[in-house]
């Protein structure tokens, strides 16, 4: 039996009538950008996140950008961001013009190290960006405590972790800000490419308005030299009705986490722990291991599709060589990156093809 990454054909019938129904609706009004749909969802995500503000935009690259933008992060100043994620987080810090600068990460999380953040700020850092990696929250306690000692503020970047909380409070929710991705692939998917960033922050709910809509106040009123980046109406159709089935769907991936734990257990495979005080909703089940090119080929001839997230820290990658790192200064990053390995996880996934996934990596190994 092959058993894919992600497989959402349950997921897909489960919304199915009711999207037809809303995109239906869509095309008869023809209401494709910022229709009435698009501030529907945004109330319902800030609701779901326990925030007062969500503002839709193109993607959660966008949403990074964008907030870190209405922030007033520009040439000068400095953004701090874990080297072990994907390389947009860095992206939308360089896009302001402002320095990126790494922090190496927990091994037991993957998430930001809060004890060598303190060492890293410096007079120009205006913004940390925590990344609530693979679906588990970053230690939000001391990076929030570090953040309000030396003045700076916290965008969380929650593009892998909707709906997954800390101490109760909903991954957003804590910083200043926090961003999102609606990449089909997320917990929270859409039918294309979409993003949110919420917060409690009326300021920055406004600026980032105003700045996904060519900087506009009024139809050809412009305040700032603004962008294009809104979120479809078709795709706000799709999104929330897919938030009315996320917290179930988180459920059902943790349970498949259950399976792994059990079936793995002995292997001497590392599985993903879920910290004190977090949630983990395994948007991505990432697991450790040695020798892991000759397992990935092991598992690629037994129909099993894995994957890496992510094999170069991006303090290692081409396009950050001018920020002038080198092998060897962000330690766990690159021992974690050579190591990790992501298994297919998706909500409907059954024990069965747990089972398929954990004899064939038993058997690699
Ligand atoms: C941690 C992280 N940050 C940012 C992004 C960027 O989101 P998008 O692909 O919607 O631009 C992603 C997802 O791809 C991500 O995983």
């Amino acid at each position: 039996m092959s058993v894919p990454f992600i497989d959402f054909t349950e997921q897909n019938k489960m919304i199915r009538k009711a999207v037809d129904a809303g995109l239906e609706q869509v095309i008869a009004k023809a209401s494709f950008i910022m229709g009435p749909e698009v501030k529907k969802f945004e109330d319902e995500f800030a609701a779901f996140c326990g925030v007062k503000y969500a503002v839709g935009v193109n993607s959660g690259t966008d949403a990074l950008y964008l907030a870190l933008a209405a922030m007033g992060v520009g040439e000068g100043d400095e953004v701090i961001l874990p080297t072990f994620t994907f390389i947009a987080t860095a992206l939308c810090a360089s896009y302001t013009g402002a320095r990126v600068k790494f922090v190496d990460i927990d091994e037991h999380s993957y998430n930001m190290d809060p004890a060598k953040l303190e060492q890293v700020i410096t007079p120009r850092t205006k913004v940390i960006i925590p990344v609530h990696l693979y679906g588990q929250m970053a230690n939000m306690d001391e990076i929030l405590a570090v953040a309000r000692r030396r003045g700076v503020a916290v965008l969380e970047d929650a593009c892998q972790a909707h709906g997954t909380r800390y101490k109760g409070q909903r991954s957003g929710s804590m910083g200043n800000g926090g961003c999102f991705s609606f990449y089909p692939t997320k917990g929270l998917g859409a039918w294309g490419d979409g993003g949110m960033v919420v917060t409690n922050d009326a300021k920055l709910a406004e600026m980032v308005r105003m700045l996904r809509d060519y900087g506009r106040t009024d139809r050809y009123a412009h305040k700032f030299k603004g962008h294009n980046s809104r979120l479809d109406t078709v795709q706000a159709v799709v999104l929330s009705e897919k938030l009315k089935h996320l917290d179930a769907w988180n459920s059902l991936r943790q349970t498949v986490a259950g399976y792994y734990a059990r079936h793995l257990a002995g292997s001497g495979i590392i599985v993903p722990q879920t910290l004190p005080d977090r949630e983990h909703v395994h948007q991505t089940y990432a697991v450790r291991l040695k020798d892991r090119a000759r397992v990935l080929d092991r598992l690629k001839e037994k129909g099993v599709t894995a994957l890496i997230h992510y094999p170069i820290p991006i303090h290692l990658q081409e396009a950050y060589a001018d920020a002038g790192f080198k092998a060897g200064d962000f330690p766990v990053s690159e021992k974690v990156a050579d190591e990790i390995l992501s298994l297919p996880m998706f909500p409907h996934m059954t024990e069965a093809q747990v089972i398929e996934v954990a004899a064939a990596l038993k058997g690699a190994l």
